[in-house]
């Protein structure tokens, strides 16, 4: 029989993936709540209705990316469609409105760390199943919050010692001006030049001109590059907004580069928007992206609250840090490895070993009836620093040989005084 394979799109993280992964999210656990972020779970899944309404029905990802079922067509009472979330946006703005946190404190500052789901074509840096680190500011419009929001992911980024990367801002004002630059400057512009549109842009033309200029369609490149940008046709709110935050990224310092076409692929967005990108990871360059969303929650039927936020998939920046030669530290093994003789010391051994893992000290052995010799490079092999050696001698008189695995030493040690022994050797 044919050996299954995991779906298109998919990976299993292996061990050895771990380790980047465990550093990554506790950089981001880290960083979040020294923001004064507090972590937050949604559901994996959502009714459909949620992402069409938040993310917009004209976006590529509720257009042809969303996996979307009725969960159970033979129960009358319960024939929702239902979608795997492909983002967190909406998800978070749902559960503000469900649980009342317009009465919290504002802004109510949360953050989650889980996986995603589109329904891409594969290629390098894009999966159908990809984790966002997701932060989400709601209920304050100070720039200070957007400001904070783009800190967060300076500080994540530095932190695990990426370079290089480019962080990339724009404005695209209030929902107004922006549909008004759509309307009166962007449409004509591009039906003038519609004859260079291939298919896919001209759709995007009648769905969703905006999105044209996030093409990356080769043809459609020329026509981006001379059209007239949003950020000239700003609201004046919008532009002290955008200025006050430029304001704060220069006072502390944090380097940025202004691109007026960058739009988002996502309807939500009004005001700030973000992307940062790293170089070499394939066409899919994004490490993150995020931005304010002003008008979510009336879509979504709540009152009119401001949010700003971001999502930046763990994936890619793992092919950052590989690319760029940071290995994470490495996963902690446990430091004590069990050796045993014969059947008699094995069961002293299992009993030993039982006492140290509840006393808070990682212990392995090897299984079987192997030789000393066969244990002893096990030892060696799985990273443990001390080798606890009971033959019957140890046993007749209380005391196990422990053989320093890293200077080679052995002694023994008094079966009572073992785990002080090791604790202070281990915290030293
Ligand atoms: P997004 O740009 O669609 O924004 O995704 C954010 C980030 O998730 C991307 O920059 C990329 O790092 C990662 N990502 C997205 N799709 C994939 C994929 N198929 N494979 C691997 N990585 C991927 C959002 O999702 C917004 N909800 C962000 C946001 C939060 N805006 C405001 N708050």
């Amino acid at each position: 029989m044919e050996l299954f394979q995991r779906p298109t799109g998919t990976q299993d993280v292996l061990p050895d993936d771990q380790a980047y992964w465990q550093w990554l999210v506790k950089i981001a656990r880290g960083v979040a709540a020294r923001y004064g972020y507090q972590p937050f779970d949604v559901p994996v899944y959502e009714y459909t209705e949620l992402f069409s309404r938040g993310v917009g029905t004209g976006t590529d990802i509720v257009e042809k990316e969303m996996f979307s079922f009725v969960p159970r067509q033979d129960d009358e009472r319960d024939r929702r469609q239902i979608t795997l979330r492909p983002e967190f946006t909406a998800g978070f703005a749902r559960a503000y409105l469900q649980n009342g946190m317009g009465s919290w404190p504002q802004p109510v500052k949360l953050f989650t760390i889980g996986p995603l789901f589109r329904y891409e074509r594969p290629q390098a840096g894009r999966f159908r199943q990809h984790t966002q680190f997701n932060c989400e500011a709601i209920g304050e419009s100070d720039p200070t919050v957007d400001f904070e929001v783009m800190a967060i992911l300076w500080d994540y980024f530095t932190e695990a010692g990426l370079t290089g990367l480019t962080f990339q801002l724009n404005s695209i004002g209030s929902p107004e001006a922006r549909r008004r630059y759509v309307r009166e400057i962007l449409v004509p512009y591009l039906r003038a030049r519609e004859h260079e549109l291939n298919e896919v842009d001209r759709r995007r033309l009648e769905q969703n001109p905006l999105r044209v200029l996030d093409s990356k369609e080769e043809s459609a490149q020329a026509v981006i590059a001379e059209a007239p940008v949003i950020t000239d046709y700003l609201d004046a709110e919008s532009a002290e907004h955008f200025a006050t935050l430029r304001r704060y990224l220069d006072l502390t310092g944090r380097a940025y580069v202004i691109n007026p076409r960058l739009v988002r692929g996502l309807d939500y967005y009004s005001k700030t928007v973000f992307e940062i990108h790293a170089e070499g990871i394939g066409a899919q360059s994004a490490l993150c992206g995020g931005g304010r969303y002003d008008g979510l929650m009336e879509l979504l039927g709540g009152p009119p609250t401001p949010g700003v936020g971001f999502g930046s998939g763990i994936e890619r920046a793992i092919a950052a840090l590989r690319l760029q030669g940071i290995t994470p530290p490495g996963l902690p093994q446990p430091p004590v490895f069990g050796v045993y003789f014969d059947q008699v010391s094995k069961d002293a051994m299992i009993v030993l070993l039982s006492e140290l893992r509840r006393a808070g000290i990682g212990a392995s052995m090897d299984y079987g009836s192997k030789s000393i010799k066969k244990q002893m490079r096990a030892g060696s092999q799985s990273g443990a620093r001390f080798a606890l050696i009971l033959g019957g001698n140890e046993l007749e008189r209380g005391e196990v040989q422990v053989k320093d695995l890293h200077s080679e030493t052995q002694s023994p040690v008094a079966r009572d005084a073992l785990i002080g022994w090791l604790r202070q050797r281990l915290t030293s």
